[in-house]
């Protein structure tokens, strides 16, 4: 029996905005200070991945809470724009779209977050239904969705019976705690995409390959995204590396969710898993060449393209 989605997240809804150039840092005492340049685009780790899945022509759907603000239609309108199907972000009066604050400043960013919408979706309005018609869940922002986190082990127990696939990004956990919950849903997870610090974080090790290898005892589809060193994961019990293909970076913002989604291109399409990351890593990369976190993210034809020009064969 076809499914009718291949990929599902409940998405972190949110608009990021990005101010650079110029002095950055606010003073109190009311003084004001001209900025150089801002971006106002979708943010959210979810929805960022929801694009870059649809884009490249994987059936996505997002599960959400949007503000009925100016903010929520902005974001709404992006995931359509790429194809992603928004039905079931629930529109809500009561709540305010999530936004993110980033005051760019060489290669750092400070960031003020409000939550709203990000955290606003209570387990009992996620439909099951559309978890089921879906080949594959990813989870994105784990720590910064309080509401449904403790749901997670049961909602991946429902996913996995329903012949399921599960990815899992936890991005950064503001609190630092990282351990005491994740350990209930990593058995249920198939592929599993921390960054360096965050996997270190999770596995409570200093060194990265020891890291690695603790993980992949667990998950062994462990792929650790190491910025603009490409990534990394164990092959047959050998830890391999994929380098980046060289690119003028704009900001990084939504690097690592476009990664995950140029992986899963492959991955659900049957592809050996090197060629997987490679994909992940052209996804990752390109994505850092316009501000924000979906202007550089590749369509399929794109990436078809660039993939033969860096490897000479055809994707
Ligand atoms: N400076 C860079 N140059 C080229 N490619 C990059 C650069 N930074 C990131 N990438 C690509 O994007 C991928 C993911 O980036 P990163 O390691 O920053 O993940 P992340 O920390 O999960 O990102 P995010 O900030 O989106 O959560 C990398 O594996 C690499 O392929
Ligand atoms: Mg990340």
């Amino acid at each position: 029996m076809g499914k009718k989605y291949d990929v599902v997240t409940i998405g972190d809804v949110c608009v990021d905005i990005m101010i650079s150039g110029g002095d950055v840092e606010p003073e109190f005492n009311q003084k004001e200070k001209v900025i150089g340049n801002y971006v106002v685009d979708m943010g959210g780790s979810c929805t960022i991945f929801a694009c870059q899945t649809a884009k490249l022509g994987l059936k996505t759907v997002v599960i959400g809470t949007a503000g009925c603000d100016i903010f929520g239609k902005l974001v709404i309108e992006r995931l359509k724009e790429a194809g992603v199907d928004t039905r079931y972000i629930f529109e809500r009066e009561d709540i305010k779209t999530g936004i993110g604050i980033a005051l760019c400043k060489d290669r750092d960013r400070a960031i003020l977050t409000y939550i709203g919408s990000i955290d606003a979706l209570e387990f009992k309005d996620v439909p099951l239904e559309v978890i089921s018609q879906a080949k594959h869940m990813h989870i994105g922002s784990y720590y910064l969705m309080n509401k449904i986190r403790p749901h997670f082990p049961e909602l991946l127990n429902f996913a996995k019976q329903q012949g399921v696939s599960v990815s899992l990004d936890t991005n950064w956990d503001p609190n630092e705690k990282w351990t005491g919950e994740i350990e209930n849903i990593l058995q249920y997870v198939d592929v599993f995409f921390p960054n360096e610090n965050e996997l270190c974080a999770i596995m409570q090790e200093q060194n990265t390959e020891k890291a690695l290898k603790k993980a992949c005892e667990i998950i062994p589809l462990t792929i650790v995204k190491l910025g603009n060193e490409g990534s990394m994961f164990v092959d047959g019990g050998v830890i391999k590396r994929v380098k980046v293909i060289d690119v003028d970076v704009v900001d990084t913002v939504g690097a690592g969710d476009a990664f995950d989604a140029g992986f899963l291109y492959g991955w659900l399409n049957g592809m050996p898993v090197e060629r997987c990351v490679e994909l992940g890593n052209l996804c990752g990369s390109l994505s850092t060449t316009k501000g924000g976190g979906i202007q550089g993210q590749l369509w399929l034809h794109d990436l078809k393209r660039i993939f033969q020009d860096v490897y000479q064969k055809p994707m």
